[in-house]
């Protein structure tokens, strides 16, 4: 699934990177939401009608299951919010699935045909979401891997259960059977993919760097730079410091709508440092989304030169690389009062 939309991206040749900068998709995702909205309230007016307490139970807890759903995939995309145009069209695509099973009650195999698409849509969303290089900064292979079984299971699943209704097993269950089991899969799902895109510790920066220490330091730089905000330039930076007390400081880059108030990951972590009332830092890790490393700036090796020394070890790493310079080697005769 995935080498075919990779496939399909290269053949369009679509930028999957600068094709919709994250500003413009905020006010994509906000007139979604409008939409969404609007369609909910319409859905809403139906209520007048319903005859029985079952039949409210029912109505309100396939509503909550879409909103639900809605809901959890959008704060997604917040969290997570590299995205290219392809991305925008499965969003309006998923935009109607979501009108079609507020409209569409009856009958129920038409509704969870919508649930399939739904699944389906997400499905495809998340692949041309991966196909990115590096959004995650975590191991990219075990998410695509992990996020591309759970889709196929989640759609699978709602193909058992429109197989079900559709009688061929001879298998009778209510309405309400469907909307449970549909809203404690909606539930899930949400809770599998947040756990798959915020790993604990298990995603490793690649290669291993030499040592524990450097190995902490730059997955702790990684973990960091998922908090950036980088809405400007689009890249992250985190920086993790090890002090000579053993404890680690984390600082991700800050980006304000002025640009000069950026903040660099190395300057955030720093600040961090010296508040907790250290002195002295053996260690730095820098942690870049993106192609290439970066060790620190000019600026920012004048500030660790002064709190480390010329043997202070700086890792610079990237999903794919990581590697070791002195401080000695990166600012030789650095400045002092
Ligand atoms: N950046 C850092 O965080 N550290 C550096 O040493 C160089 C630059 C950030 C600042 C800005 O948010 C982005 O990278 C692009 O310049
Ligand atoms: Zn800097």
């Amino acid at each position: 699934m995935l080498k075919i939309v990779r496939k399909f991206i290269l053949k369009c040749e679509i930028d999957q990177t600068a094709f919709v900068k994250k500003q413009e998709y905020r006010s994509l995702g906000e007139l979604v939401t409008m939409l969404f909205a609007v369609i909910f309230g319409m859905g809403l007016s139906e209520l007048g009608e319903l005859k029985s307490a079952y039949d409210f139970t029912v109505l309100i807890l396939g509503y909550l299951t879409i909103i639900l759903s809605w809901w959890g995939y959008n704060w997604g995309i917040i969290s997570h919010p590299e995205t290219n145009l392809l991305n925008y069209f499965i969003d309006v695509l998923l935009m109607a699935v979501y009108w079609w099973l507020i409209y569409l009650r009856d009958p129920l195999w038409m509704v969870l045909l919508g649930y399939i698409i739904m699944f389906g849509l997400y499905w495809i969303w998340e692949a041309v979401r991966l196909c990115n290089e590096d959004v995650l900064g975590a191991s990219k292979k075990l998410v695509v891997q992990s996020a591309n079984r759970l889709n196929r299971l989640f759609f699978l699943l709602s193909v058992v259960l429109l197989v079900l209704n559709l009688d061929l097993l001879r298998v009778h269950f209510g309405a309400g059977f469907y909307v449970i089991v549909l809203f404690l899969l909606i539930v899930s799902y949400r809770g599998f993919i947040y756990r798959i895109y915020h790993p604990k510790g298990t995603a490793e920066v690649h290669p291993k760097p030499a040592n524990d220490l450097e190995n902490t330091l730059a997955n702790k730089a990684r973990d960091a730079a998922r908090n950036a905000r980088v809405h400007l330039s689009n890249f992250r930076v985190g920086a993790a410091i090890a002090a000579e007390s053993g404890k680690i400081y984390t600082g991700c880059n800050i980006e304000f709508d002025n640009y000069s108030n950026t903040i660099h990951a190395e300057e955030s972590a720093i600040s961090a440092f010296v508040t907790a009332g250290e002195k002295r830092a053996t260690a730095i890790a820098v942690y870049t989304f993106g192609d290439d490393i970066a060790f620190p700036c000019g600026m920012c090796r004048q500030s660790l030169f002064e709190l480390g020394g010329n043997k202070m070890k700086v890792l610079a790493c990237n999903l794919h690389n990581c590697e070791m310079r002195t401080m000695g080697e990166l600012l030789p005769e650095g400045f002092k009062l």
